[in-house]
């Protein structure tokens, strides 16, 4: 069984050129697949908002949401570095709530770490959490809680003067105390530029391969979530077809009277059928 990486264990892979490999998780079950894979680490995002309850996005999603899964990741994978992600609103109203809430992820769901979205505006929160002796990973480029103001779901830094604010907003994050970032849906050579920037690990989903590590979201990789791909997707399984396949063959059999057959059956104790129907007759049937 491999040892929990500790966020000292994360800084020498980065220091030493060593790629970390990670993925969303949002239950028991893909938690442990997780950690049997070798993950360095696994996010309990809210992207569960649209992967497991079906909302458009990820605004809807509560602390106790996060918490529960958070709990049942941690069940699956007792040996793999957790980050929780932090939900809207249960970090921007003030530092009192942002260190409340962040607690709450230590306390109920033992996770190792959490991630909250934004850059410079989220610095008092992230400095006021560190203080608060918890490890905090920012989250800058394309943050979905405030798609609303990025006019959706778009890549971000794309010309000089957004990157050069997404650099401003990486510096920041590493000043405030976070132990380290995750840059989402930038071009490769902005993350580039602020993992040369940053002394602490900078990680990649679809900001290209000069990261410290790759993260991509569960559901994706497996083939499951249907609503839309990004384009840094990569598809690593059809699960989707497959559970369509496997689902429309049970229905069948069962409609069809194909299933169960024998061999899915429990058998009475040797004796004791003509003993039922002995007894049955006495009832008159
Ligand atoms: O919620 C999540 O899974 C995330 C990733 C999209 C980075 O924050």
């Amino acid at each position: 069984m491999r040892k929990k990486l500790t966020r000292l264990d994360l800084q020498k892979m980065k220091d030493s050129g060593q790629t970390a490999v990670w993925v969303t998780s949002y239950d028991y079950w893909t938690a442990q697949f997780a950690e049997q894979a070798g993950m360095d680490m696994i996010l309990v995002g809210d992207s569960l908002g649209m992967c497991i309850y079906g909302y458009e996005g990820t605004l809807p999603v509560t602390m106790d949401q996060c918490i529960w899964h958070s709990e049942a990741v941690r069940r699956g994978a007792p040996n793999t570095f957790i980050i929780g992600d932090m939900p809207f609103l249960s970090y921007q109203v003030n530092c009192d709530e942002a260190v409340r809430n962040a607690g709450r992820f230590f306390k109920e769901a033992r996770v190792d770490a959490i991630k909250l979205e934004g850059g410079r505006r989220v610095c008092p929160q992230i400095k006021s959490i560190a203080e608060g002796g918890m490890l905090v990973m920012g989250h800058i480029g394309l943050t979905p809680q405030s798609s609303g103001q990025l006019g959706g779901f778009k890549a971000q830094g794309r010309t000089a003067e957004t990157a050069l604010e997404l650099i401003e907003d990486a510096k920041a994050i590493q000043s405030a105390g976070a132990y380290s970032l995750l840059v989402e849906a930038v071009p490769p050579e902005v993350c580039k530029i602020i993992r040369d920037e940053l002394t602490i690990p900078v990680y990649s989903i679809g900001a290209g391969i000069d990261a410290d590590g790759q993260l991509m979201i569960v559901s994706d990789i497996l083939g499951i979530f249907q609503a839309f791909t990004p384009k840094f997707v990569k598809k690593y399984a059809s699960l989707g077809e497959e559970t369509l396949r496997a689902l429309s063959a049970y229905a069948n059999d069962v409609r069809t009277r194909r299933f169960p057959e024998t061999q899915h059956t429990y058998n009475m104790v040797d004796g004791e059928l003509p003993k039922l129907k002995e007894a049955l007759k006495k009832f008159g049937r």
